[in-house]
C-alpha cells in the first residue's frame, strides 16, 4: 500500500511568544537546522516519498522557499494552507485530495524523533485502520493519553486529562487508512474550539481499528512547543552531533541513504550550498560513502 506523508506545521506558536511573532516555531532553529528538518527527515526514512506541508497563510511561502519542491532530495513536497489553527484533526480535511486512496502518516511540525526507526517502518506496513504510539512521559496531563485495561488493551484515548489514567502520552505521528478522510470532518470542535485528533483515535477505537504500540526507550521523543523544550531539544542534538561527528537530520545524506537521489543529484546539491558547517559535513558524507558507489 502506498503511503503519504502529512506534516502539520501550523499553528499560532503562542507559548513561543515574542520568538513566534514574526515566524513560525517550525522555522525556528533547533541547534543547527531549522526545526521542519526533523520531522522531514523522519517521514523520508519511514520511506515516504510524497508529503505534504500545512501551514499558515503567512508562513506557508516560507516554507515553500525553504523546502522548495523536495526534488533536491528525491521526494515531492506540496503544500496547502491552514485557514486558522481550529486543530490537528484538520489535516484531514486539508489533505483530502492528496491522501486520495492512499494510507496516511501525519506527523506534527514540531515533534522530533530520534533512534531506529525500524518501529515506524514496521507500523506502516502492518496499519489495518490507525496506529498510534504510546511514550512514557513524567507529565502526561500535557499530552493525548492512553488508558490500558487489564489485558493491555486500550480503553480510553483522553486529550489532557486533569488525571491522567496511565503515563502514556501519545506523540504527534499517526497511520491511518485512507477513511480518516470521511472520519475527520464528522469530529465536533472541543469546547477549547478545535478539531481534536483525539477524536479520530477514538472513532478508530469504537470501530476496533485502533493500534497503540509502545514506542520503546530507545527512541528520543522531544517536543518543542515551550521555550524550555525548545533548548533542552537543541542541546540534545548538539550533544550528539558533537559526540559522533553526525548530523541528525541532514535531508541530502538521508535522501543519498534512502537512494532517493544518486551520488550526481547529491553533489549537485551540496555544491549549491553555501559555504557552512552543513555543506561541510555533506563533502564528508560524500567522500565516506564513495566506494558504496
Ligand atoms: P500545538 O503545540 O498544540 O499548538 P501551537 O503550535 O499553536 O502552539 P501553542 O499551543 O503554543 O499556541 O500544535 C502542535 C503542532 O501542530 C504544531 O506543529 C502546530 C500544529 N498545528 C497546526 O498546524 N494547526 C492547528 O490547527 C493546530 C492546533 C496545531
Amino acid at each position: 500500500m502506498n503511503t503519504k506523508g502529512i506534516i502539520l506545521a501550523g499553528g499560532s506558536g503562542s507559548r513561543l511568544y515574542p520568538t513566534t511573532a514574526v515566524f513560525s516555531k517550525q522555522l525556528q532553529p533547533i541547534y543547527d537546522k531549522p526545526l521542519i528538518y526533523y520531522p522531514l527527515a523522519t517521514l523520508m526514512l519511514a520511506g515516504i516519498r510524497e508529503i505534504l506541508i500545512i501551514s499558515t497563510p503567512q508562513d506557508t511561502p516560507n516554507f515553500e522557499r525553504l523546502l522548495g519542491d523536495g526534488s533536491q532530495w528525491g521526494v515531492h513536497i506540496e503544500y496547502k494552507v491552514q485557514a486558522a489553527p481550529k486543530g490537528i484533526a484538520e489535516a484531514f480535511i486539508y489533505g483530502r485530495e492528496f491522501i486520495g486512496n492512499d494510507q496516511v502518516c501525519l506527523i506534527l511540525g514540531d515533534n522530533v524523533f530520534y533512534g531506529k526507526l525500524d518501529f515506524l517502518r514496521e507500523a506502516i506496513q502492518t496499519n489495518e485502520g490507525g496506529t498510534i504510539f504510546g511514550y512514557r512521559v513524567q507529565d502526561p496531563e500535557r499530552y493525548g493519553v492512553v488508558e490500558f485495561g487489564e489485558g493491555g488493551q486500550v480503553v480510553s484515548i483522553e486529550e489532557k486529562p486533569q488525571n491522567p489514567k496511565s503515563n502514556y502520552a501519545i506523540p504527534g505521528l499517526y497511520i491511518f487508512t485512507s477513511d480518516v478522510t470521511d472520519i475527520a470532518p464528522d469530529v465536533r470542535p472541543s469546547q477549547r474550539g478545535e478539531v481534536e485528533i483525539t477524536e479520530v483515535h477514538s472513532a478508530y477505537l469504537r470501530q476496533n481499528r485502533l493500534k497503540v504500540q509502545l514506542m520503546g526507550r530507545g527512541i528520543a521523543w522531544l517536543d518543542t512547543g515551550t521555550p524550555e523544550s525548545m533548548l533542552e531539544a537543541s542541546t540534545f542534538i548538539h550533544a550528539i552531533e558533537k559526540r559522533q561527528g553526525t548530523k541528525i537530520a541532514c535531508l541530502e545524506e538521508i535522501a543519498l541513504q534512502m537512494k532517493f537521489i544518486n551520488r550526481e543529484t547529491f553533489l549537485k546539491t551540496v555544491h549549491a550550498l553555501p559555504k557552512s558547517s552543513y555543506r561541510e559535513y555533506c563533502l564528508m558524507i560524500a567522500d565516506e560513502m564513495q566506494e558504496d558507489w
